[in-house]
């Protein structure tokens, strides 16, 4: 629980008539939802620092608010970005035009074919978080099954480990049990293949069953299941069955994607014949504003109508805004070159740290700046030690811990932040 006086003061700084009054009311107030540690309240951030006014504390923040904030917090040119686009127009809904909307949506779909991401990328639906930009890409998947072949051509197609979101769409084609059956009955028709599997074993699963199946969702990199990239070979040969079965490939590049992979995309290293029919994106886009993109090649886009699909909010001028000036700003050969540059940082340096706890550290992998140190064990203790010694980690799947730092990170702050990791390794298995 926290304090008391923590609370008071956390509160009482912000909120005047609340000095002085009991405030766990106030935490009793939120779902029970989340387990956050009971010593910090961020209050402000700059670049790769997190501050803890309340508690005089600062931290290097190796977590990017999950994979979000790609160009550092409380951004300057971010900050112009939305204020003066709130001072212009924050919304008007998608009753009518806009033209951020218009922009931003051009500028996804050259850019990413600019960037060697998917190469018949042709129209963009706008939303506002990751699991609804699945949420679309599901039904527009689902659509394309039924309007072309029939009511029975629409099952999922989901693999062990993934995480696709929250939503009862997006919870029905993610792996963790714990998620799901809690909720009853999702969608139907899901099946989950194993992408450690055979590559003849999985299309032979897609291509018996391909009568039933009007689309398939994978990350190129599983995020929240471990930090896994998905062997090329693998995304080529599940895309040639698909692609000559009717079967939509949706790529979910909501953690992966926006440079944190070293490329604008994860799937820009593929060739063509492995690129999707449909991807999707969030986290990054807003630098923590809340916008999502779900892109569709014409081949999806044929069969959507009007009415359809739609959202109040997404596509607003100020998150419009905010999404062309991050993707301005990635996809950038020299921007992308100093995040791969970091990266082989974090790599050499993570394996020298290995190398010293090979008991304890099992693997390190990843891609650009989403990195995994898997242990043994799960990492609990030494996430919990880092953030005792001034180091913000995550967790992703059981073991891992994962390195999703700003892209902007400075050189500094890497190793500063390293010497932390491999300092409370070093305390916890001293
Ligand atoms: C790969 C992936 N897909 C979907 C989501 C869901 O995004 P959101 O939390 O914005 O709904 C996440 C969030 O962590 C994710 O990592």
């Amino acid at each position: 629980m926290l304090s008391n006086t923590l609370l008071k003061r956390c509160f009482s700084s912000t909120t005047a008539k609340r000095v002085g009054q009991e405030i766990f009311d106030d935490v009793k107030f939120q779902v029970t939802t989340y387990n956050r540690p009971q010593d910090l309240c961020v209050t402000r951030g700059k670049n790769d620092i997190l501050y803890d006014d309340i508690n005089g504390k600062q931290f290097i923040d190796f977590t990017a608010g999950i994979a979000v904030t790609a160009l550092g917090h409380s951004n300057e040119k971010v900050a112009d970005v939305l204020s003066q686009q709130a001072r212009k127009l924050v919304h008007s809904s998608n009753l009518y035009y806009s033209a951020e909307c218009l922009e931003l949506s051009e500028k996804i779909v050259d850019k990413t074919k600019q960037f060697h991401g998917q190469f018949d990328a042709s129209k963009v639906f706008l939303c506002n978080s990751g699991t609804e930009a699945n949420e679309a890409a599901l039904k527009f998947a689902k659509k394309h099954g039924i309007k072309k072949h029939g009511e029975k051509k629409q099952g999922i197609v989901a693999f062990q480990n993934s995480f696709h979101g929250r939503t009862m769409g997006a919870l029905s084609v993610t792996w963790n049990a714990k998620y799901r059956t809690p909720f009853g009955d999702l969608i139907p028709h899901v099946s989950f293949l194993n992408i450690n599997d055979e590559l003849t074993k999985l299309q032979s699963f897609l291509q018996s069953n391909q009568n039933q199946i009007a689309g398939l969702i994978i990350e190129p990199v599983q995020g929240e299941g471990g930090v896994f990239p998905v062997p090329a070979e693998k995304l080529i040969g599940i895309n040639q069955v698909c692609k000559a079965n009717d079967i939509v490939v949706i790529y979910d590049e909501i953690q992966c994607g926006i440079g944190r992979s070293g490329k604008l995309w994860a799937h820009s290293y593929l060739p063509k014949e492995a690129h999707p029919d449909i991807f999707t994106a969030a986290k990054a886009l807003g630098n923590g504003f809340p916008i999502a993109a779900t892109v569709v090649n014409e081949n999806v886009n044929n069969v959507l109508q009007v009415g359809d699909h739609g959202t109040t909010y997404g596509g607003n001028p100020l998150g419009c805004a905010v999404g062309k000036y991050v993707i301005d700003t990635i996809a950038d050969e020299e921007f992308l070159a100093q995040v791969n540059e970091k990266s082989k940082i974090f790599m050499d340096r993570l394996a020298k740290i290995q190398a010293k706890y090979p008991s304890q550290i099992k693997d390190v992998r990843g891609l650009g700046l989403m990195i995994g140190a898997e242990f043994a064990e799960p990492p609990a203790k030494v996430i919990q030690k880092c953030r005792e010694n001034g180091l913000l980690l995550i967790t992703a799947g059981k073991t891992t811990a994962r390195f999703v730092p700003p892209l902007t990170i400075s050189h500094e702050n890497i190793q500063k932040g390293l010497d932390i990791f491999e300092k409370s390794v070093a305390e916890v298995y001293a």
